[in-house]
């Protein structure tokens, strides 16, 4: 992709002679390729109209393009804290910067992909849009922030933006209009499935078993689902989105607290059922997200509900707790069944990073799935799919499923290259689908796992396959940080540092470095360490190890699996 941008540096430019074409320039900024599949879909639209478009992902982007910029569409996801994703943060800092370029002519339009579950929802679609405003742009179509069911927004919102840009661009254009300058994706090596996440594939479940010890803090599962039948494929670093049918005696409660005869029919997405099995089956009611408090509110008058949505803060403080389950018992009012349904939105699939290898597993595929259960107002809560297969779904049953490619965590394509995997807790899952794959291989490249979790006695997750690697030398290094087997916490990251030496060592050797777990922490204390690493090895300054370590990205040998 980088050739292809160089090549087109000057097709952009700000006067347009005959044979230069204006192009749309897309950039997308994705986390889990929602935002990618956003951007693929806008520059399909804007091609059937002969529109000459530009598609490339802010990874791939010269912020110094942007001087040459006519007409821009920001596709961004916000994750975490209101922050961008990975492939974002460097245009998304640029901008603010004295180095940004005037941008006075340039005529944009922005759309955001979150979840509104979160306080700082489309938070980096709002700060891309006000800094490309600062900069002089001009926004030509309202922007919009999508929720996680964005789908068919999103295509409401690219007639709209490209109705918005056509007229100018198809002007600008001129004789050279109609020209398509098409960015490619970067190669992926498995066959798209006919299974999507709109038509999943009944798979049958088979082993879930817990590899957790008794005592445990945790309840951790490794779950073991059968794709035969479908052509569903996939490779190490691949994601599985599971459906997941919701808790039928929380859900009968829950029509009682509404008074709602279960029988009802109901339509949801033109599909007509019954109340009781739209909400086992198709909406969403354990992560409540401040669009459902709203309209809850609305729809019953509910005083105490209906203050919350003035208040942002009060808001997210409210929710945070709360199942849509609670805050429908906690508010119980006489409800009509099509207007609750109104109220929710569709479930959402969640996704697992798989753990394993079609080499070892062939027509399987291993999740390691941690079951989210606590306690509030006096009773157990679990979460909606970790509960579903953990507690209630049985062996043999059928879970709908589809895989989701991630192009930003693979192996190296060298399999002598080595690799450094840091994956605390679940994180393991995708290092162990690696280790599988390399194994199968025959991959010589040399392997270090970095592993932690509380005791070792409850949750070294998969030990006898480590060990068992161990021995047969697939694995070269092991290191485990188990946290509370002493009486100072230990992490990853100070096994990282204690090996500080030969980190720095495998880096210079090429090897490839992996983090896969908790992004709020973990993945930011390890970052913060390698940057240490790399001070500590060179004598560099922060902005020089820094710059080590974008260098690493930009290389794709350093990747991120974060949640
Ligand atoms: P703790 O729960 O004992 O604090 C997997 O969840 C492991 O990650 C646990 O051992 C947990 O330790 C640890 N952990 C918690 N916070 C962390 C952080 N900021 N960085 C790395 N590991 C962390």
């Amino acid at each position: 992709a980088n050739a292809n941008t160089a090549a087109l540096g000057g097709a952009v430019g700000a006067a347009p002679s005959a044979g230069e074409a204006v192009a749309l320039t897309i950039l997308y900024g994705s986390q889990t390729g929602n935002a990618k599949g956003v951007a693929a879909k806008l520059k399909a639209q804007a091609e059937s109209r002969g529109l000459a478009v530009k598609l490339v992902s802010m990874a791939d982007y010269k912020p110094t393009a942007l001087k040459k910029e006519k007409f821009i569409t920001v596709v961004v996801a916000t994750y975490g804290e209101g922050e961008p994703p990975e492939d974002a943060e460097a245009l998304h800092e640029f901008l603010t910067t004295k180095k940004a370029p005037k941008l006075d002519g340039v005529k944009v339009a922005v759309i955001g992909l979150g979840d509104s579950s979160y306080e700082f929802f489309c938070q980096t679609a709002k700060d891309f849009e006000q800094r490309l405003n600062t900069l002089g742009a001009e926004t030509i179509y309202q922007r919009a922030d999508l929720d996680v069911d964005y789908e068919d927004e999103a295509t409401t919102w690219i007639t709209g933006a490209l109705d918005a840009f056509e007229p100018d661009l198809k002007a600008q254009q001129g004789s050279s209009g109609g020209q398509v300058i098409a960015m490619p994706f970067a190669g992926s090596t498995t066959v798209a499935s006919q299974y999507t996440k709109q038509n999943p594939f009944a798979a049958e479940l088979g082993l879930v078993q817990k590899i957790t010890g008794r005592d445990s803090t945790k309840d951790v599962r490794h779950v073991e689902i059968s794709l035969e039948g479908s052509d569903i494929s996939y490779i190490p670093g691949d994601s599985l989105g599971v459906y997941f049918l919701n808790d039928e005696a929380r859900v009968d409660e829950l029509l009682t607290h509404t008074q709602i005869d279960a029988a009802s029919l109901v339509k949801v997405a033109d599909e007509q059922l019954s109340i009781r099995d739209a909400l086992i089956e198709k909406l969403e009611l354990t992560q409540s997200y401040p669009g459902f408090v709203e309209k809850y509110a609305i729809a019953t008058g509910t005083p105490q509900l209906l203050k919350l949505v003035e208040d942002k803060a009060a808001m997210h403080q409210y929710i945070e707790p709360r199942q849509i389950f609670d805050v429908v018992a906690q508010n119980p009012a006489k409800l009509d069944a099509q207007t609750l349904v109104d109220c929710l939105r569709k479930l959402q699939a969640r996704l697992y990073s798989i753990a394993s290898s079609q080499s070892e597993v062939e027509d399987e595929v291993h999740l390691t799935v941690a079951l989210v259960e606590f306690d509030a107002f006096g009773r157990e809560h679990l979460g909606g799919c970790s509960g579903y297969l953990a507690r209630r779904a049985e062996e043999g049953c059928k879970v709908k499923v589809f895989s989701e490619h991630n192009d930003n965590f693979r192996l190296p394509t060298n399999d002598e290259t080595p690799i450094i995997m840091v994956g605390p807790g679940t994180g393991i899952a995708p290092f162990r689908a690696f280790l599988q794959e390399r194994d199968a291989r025959g991959a010589s490249g040399k392997n270090w796992l970095f592993f932690g979790n509380p005791h070792f006695t409850q949750d070294f997750l998969y030990q006898v396959e480590i060990q068992g690697y161990l021995k047969s030398g697939l694995l070269s290094k092991v290191d485990v940080a188990f946290s509370r087997d002493q009486a100072e916490k230990v992490y990853v990251q100070d096994k990282l540092r204690s090996n500080s030496k030969a980190i720095f060592e495998w880096l210079e050797a090429g090897a490839h470095f992996y983090v896969c777990g908790d992004a709020n922490n973990m993945a930011k204390d390890v970052h913060q360490t390698l940057l240490e690493i790399i001070k500590e090895n060179t004598g560099k300054s922060d902005e020089d190890a820094q710059q080590y370590l974008k260098d690493l990205r930009s290389a794709n040998r350093y990747q991120k699996d974060v949640y």
